[in-house]
């Protein structure tokens, strides 16, 4: 039986906990695309598919243990999203605040760790306090590593983190010539997770949207069909059965 069949057989079991992908993804990251196309078609208003995304993270988070994935990133909401109406983005910040409200004592007691990237600044008062209770209800979990990008954008965590990179140097705490690629991602908002080994984007588009630039450099990648409210367990399970199968050598040519 190959592996990709493997894992999709034994994630009809949800409580099932023993199956670890061979050489599976330590680190997926997913952009959760396809909301709005998922409302539409259906003839809704497009935060109906947004809703309908978000009941979609849990099932995904609580097969991460199955597949061996100890860090899941999600894409929630970039620096760029902004742009969109007021409307959508009014009603993507109430469910924001309404997800976190509604799941922090399901991902606690799952034995989820919840952390938040992106830029919090401009982010409403209530839904930062809601986040930063979150990270600290789970903050002695390790059973999953779940990082929700909210602000996110990674030509705009590079700059905020050259900013307090230079504050370093200006304040004598660096040494600007002993700047190197293990220096900057120091300064990063994911400082404490690993580089995702494999991005999911889901709903057929491939780019990667400003999401994860540094740290996806030698990522695998899967850009796959299915809108992110139809994305399930068995299809998680098995990209990550078929990222085994991949060959990463990361620059340098196989002996
Ligand atoms: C992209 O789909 C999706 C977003 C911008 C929002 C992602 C949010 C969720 C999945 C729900 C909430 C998540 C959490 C963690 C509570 P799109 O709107 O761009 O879809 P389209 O390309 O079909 O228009």
């Amino acid at each position: 039986m190959s592996t990709a069949s493997k894992a999709s057989n034994d994630a009809s079991d949800p409580s099932e906990e023993t199956e670890i992908v061979p050489g599976g993804p330590r680190h997926v990251a997913i952009i959760m695309d396809g909301n709005g196309r998922w409302a539409t078609q259906r003839g809704r208003p497009r935060l109906f598919g947004h809703h309908a995304g978000a009941r979609r993270v849990r099932e995904v988070v609580e097969a991460c243990p199955c597949f061996g994935v100890e860090y899941l990133t999600i894409f929630a909401f970039s620096t760029e999203n902004w742009k969109r109406t007021q409307v959508e983005v009014a009603g993507l910040m109430s469910l924001f605040r309404r997800y976190i409200t509604k799941e922090t004592r399901t991902l606690r007691d799952f034995g989820a760790r919840v952390r938040f990237i992106g830029d919090r600044v401009k982010l409403d008062k209530k839904l930062i306090r809601l986040m930063n209770e979150l990270e600290e209800a789970t903050a002695h979990n390790d059973k999953v590593n779940l990082t929700i990008a909210l602000n996110y954008g990674g030509r705009d965590e590079v700059a905020r983190a050259t900013q307090r990179l230079a504050q370093d140097v200006a304040d004598g705490k660096l040494d600007p010539a002993s700047v190197d690629e293990e220096t900057l991602p120091r300064y990063l908002d994911t400082y404490v997770l690993p580089d995702p080994d494999l991005v999911i984007r889901t709903s057929g588009e491939a780019r990667i949207s400003n999401f994860l630039l540094w740290q996806s450099a030698y990522a695998e990648y899967e850009f796959i069909d299915t809108l992110w409210p139809d994305f399930t367990r068995d299809e998680f399970g098995r990209l990550c059965a078929a990222y085994g199968d991949r060959d990463r050598r990361f620059g340098a040519v196989k002996t």
